[in-house]
């Protein structure tokens, strides 16, 4: 029988998905910066809660669309500071056995060569537990960051392609038996079965041989998650699974509808495997949970809002009134998250207001509160509803609330025969595919 797979959907830094999250008396995020063991303890209990994994946004940059400067950003702790996922993995994969760890890697802030040799070096060290959520780097502040300029919309996804067709050719550098170890001989590998690449591209250039040992995955999993026209197909190219966010099931099945399109007219036989991201807020009652809903709302000042909505969407919102609807502009940032954060919402069109407010609680990712058995319903209604592949869990409170749905929620998904009660693959591909 099918099985619902669910990832924990997480950031290196002090907040996840909801603004001053990390001001909560319980939450351990910040010291977590400083902590190996947090984030060991944290991957064991993933583990204990059969995920296939976790998965790491990763914004390499300051938020600095907002009035055009960076002080609400560090003010608030909003995605900033930003520290890098990529030793993540190696620290949470010394703590398990199963659980697959997927990072974020910007094709803006890295040379196509050392993306590869960083994710297929993790690849070896985890046994083949190692994702890749490709992005082309939609926020200016990254680029600002590594002094570069940033391309328009469109031709970030021109490069992007250029930018895989490297890597795999650097993942297929070394042919299947190219590696001997003959220690009688001295012969670590056979020159001949190591493919030199030259490439001399319009936006890369590389002459080198793969730089890793062949990975148990060969290349790691392939996440991607732009979700304009140009980024669906981007994706379906690529992709072995999309990730989406959107704030509604409406928006959910739409999202499915329009990739299933997309993947008949590029001729993809293969079915689209889409997970949504998803935030539970439990509560004993379902009054407690709209309560804790509510109360983490409140806590965020709209300004802390408006600057991330700004950054994702690169426009600056402190000109704007906050009571119009936010009408679809354009946008040389996200253009995917534009059109999941305004249209029409329960009949009528979504106020800048209101976008900045789900925005800053959730970063548009559906809330689901409820008691443990009415998030399962949910998780499985939706699950079933969609077809999608299963959620991005993302929590409020670090890490009690990760563990509160663990402990409650999971039990019932797996009583009901929706989610595995061990893991049966030893790669993350293989578990993605059980
Ligand atoms: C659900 C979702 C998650 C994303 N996560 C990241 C991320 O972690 N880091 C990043 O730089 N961009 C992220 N992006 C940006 C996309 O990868 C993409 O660059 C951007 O949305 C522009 O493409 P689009 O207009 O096709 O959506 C995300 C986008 C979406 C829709």
């Amino acid at each position: 029988m099918a099985q619902m797979h669910l990832l924990s959907f997480l950031i290196h830094g002090p907040m996840n998905h909801t603004i001053l999250s990390w001001a909560d008396p319980d939450d351990e995020r910040v010291a977590g910066l400083s902590s190996i063991r947090y984030w060991q303890d944290l991957a064991r209990l993933l583990e204990r809660g059969c995920f296939d994994g976790v998965f790491f946004a990763d914004l390499p940059g300051v938020a600095d669309r907002y009035r055009e400067r960076v002080d609400e950003a560090i003010r608030y702790g909003m995605c900033w500071p930003t520290h890098d996922p990529a030793p993540l993995v190696a620290i949470m994969a010394a703590a398990t056995e199963h659980l697959g760890i997927a990072i974020t890697l910007s094709q803006s802030a890295h040379h196509p060569y050392s993306a590869v040799r960083t994710l297929s070096t993790l690849d070896c060290l985890t046994a083949g537990r190692v994702g890749w959520n490709i992005v082309t780097g939609h926020l200016r502040g990254e680029h600002r960051a590594y002094g570069l300029d940033q391309l328009d919309h469109d031709e970030r996804y021109a490069r992007a392609e250029e930018y895989m067709e490297v890597c795999y050719a650097l993942w297929n550098s070394i042919e299947p038996g190219a590696i001997k170890t003959d220690r009688q001989a001295g012969l670590l590998a056979d020159p001949a079965k190591v493919r030199r690449v030259r490439h001399a591209g319009r936006y890369f250039r590389t002459d080198t041989v793969g730089p890793v040992l062949p990975s148990p995955q060969h290349h790691p999993v392939l996440f991607q998650a732009g979700s304009s026209g140009r980024g669906q197909e981007f994706a379906l190219r690529h992709a072995e699974v999309i990730f989406s966010i959107q704030p509604h099931a409406e928006g959910m099945r739409r999202l499915m509808q329009q990739l299933r399109e997309t993947a008949r007219m590029l001729g993809k036989a293969e079915p689209v495997r889409v997970t949504f991201g998803v935030q539970p807020i439990l509560g004993g009652t379902e009054a407690e949970a709209l309560r804790h809903q509510r109360e983490l709302a409140e806590r965020i000042p709209i300004e802390a809002s408006l600057c991330r909505l700004s950054s994702t969407l690169g426009i600056d919102f402190s000109q704007f009134d906050l009571d119009q609807p936010l009408d679809q502009m354009d946008t040389q940032a996200s253009r995917g998250m534009m059109a999941a954060m305004s249209g029409v919402m329960a009949g009528r069109r979504v106020t800048l207001r209101e976008a900045a407010t789900h925005f800053g609680a959730s970063a548009g990712i559906l809330q689901i509160p409820g008691t443990p058995e009415q998030v399962a319903n949910r998780l499985i209604a939706l699950w079933r509803d969609t077809g999608c592949l299963g959620f991005n869990v993302t929590p409020t409170v670090n890490n009690s609330s990760i563990a509160d749905f663990v402990d409650q929620v999971v039990p019932l998904l797996q009583r009901r025969g929706a989610l595995r009660t061990e893991y049966r693959g030893k790669t993350l591909r293989e578990n993605l595919s059980d």
